[in-house]
């Protein structure tokens, strides 16, 4: 049996992508659907992922998406992904996406986003990924950002449960008073 790798670098995985944007990934505005960005990020975070842990992976999570800046029919988008986190099965990478206009040389960065991706067995259950290998302030950085992102999830996730259950407590008269709404509804 071939012994598995205890550790990698975040170099062994580190993966850029760049694709020319072509009409038929634009609306009728000439500008990128978001879809096509999401699916180009999420081929550059299973290519990083799988490098790093030598698997086949799934997306199981993708951590707040803004599209800062819209890109154009012609433009080059590269998507440069790179391993932030490892748990156990788990893999967080973080991806950078910059359009690039190339008559002009003018470069936008329209988002950075987190995937959590997981590597998987034969049997498609969760299998242990290698360590990451830390060695610059910004590995330790961003390894310790995707912790506190985790645990500000985890207060998200039972906050909004608790909103959920609870919607009919609050003052709804005074919460809506501000927002564009008309309530044509009594409890
Ligand atoms: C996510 C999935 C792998 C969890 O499997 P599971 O058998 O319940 O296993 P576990 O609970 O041990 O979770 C495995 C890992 O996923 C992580 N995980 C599970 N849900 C998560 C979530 N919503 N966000 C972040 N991480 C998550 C766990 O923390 C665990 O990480 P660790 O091993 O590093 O500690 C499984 O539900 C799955 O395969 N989902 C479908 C994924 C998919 O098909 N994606 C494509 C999109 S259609």
């Amino acid at each position: 049996m071939i012994s598995p790798v205890e550790a990698r670098s975040i170099d062994f995985s580190r993966t850029t992508i760049t694709e020319l944007m072509i009409p038929s990934y634009a609306n009728f505005g000439g500008k990128i659907h978001g879809g096509i960005l999401l699916s180009l990020m999420d081929k550059v975070a299973y290519a990083c992922a799988s490098r790093h842990s030598g698997a086949y992976c799934v997306t199981v999570s993708v951590d707040t998406v803004d599209f800062l800046k819209p890109v154009a029919v012609g433009e080059l988008v590269s998507l440069k992904a790179s391993i932030n986190y490892v748990g156990n099965s788990s893999m967080v990478i973080g991806i950078k996406v910059i359009s690039e206009d190339v008559k002009s040389g003018k470069y936008n960065h329209t988002n950075t986003s987190y995937f959590t991706m997981v590597a998987k067995d034969e049997s498609d259950r969760p299998v242990a990924v290698p360590k990451l290998i830390l060695e610059s302030v910004t590995d330790l950085r961003r390894f310790v950002e995707a912790i506190y992102r985790r645990k500000l999830k985890d207060n998200y996730g039972s906050n909004l449960k608790n909103v959920k259950s609870h919607w009919e407590e609050e003052n709804i008269h005074e919460l809506l008073k501000d927002h564009r709404c008309i309530n044509k509804v009594s409890l």
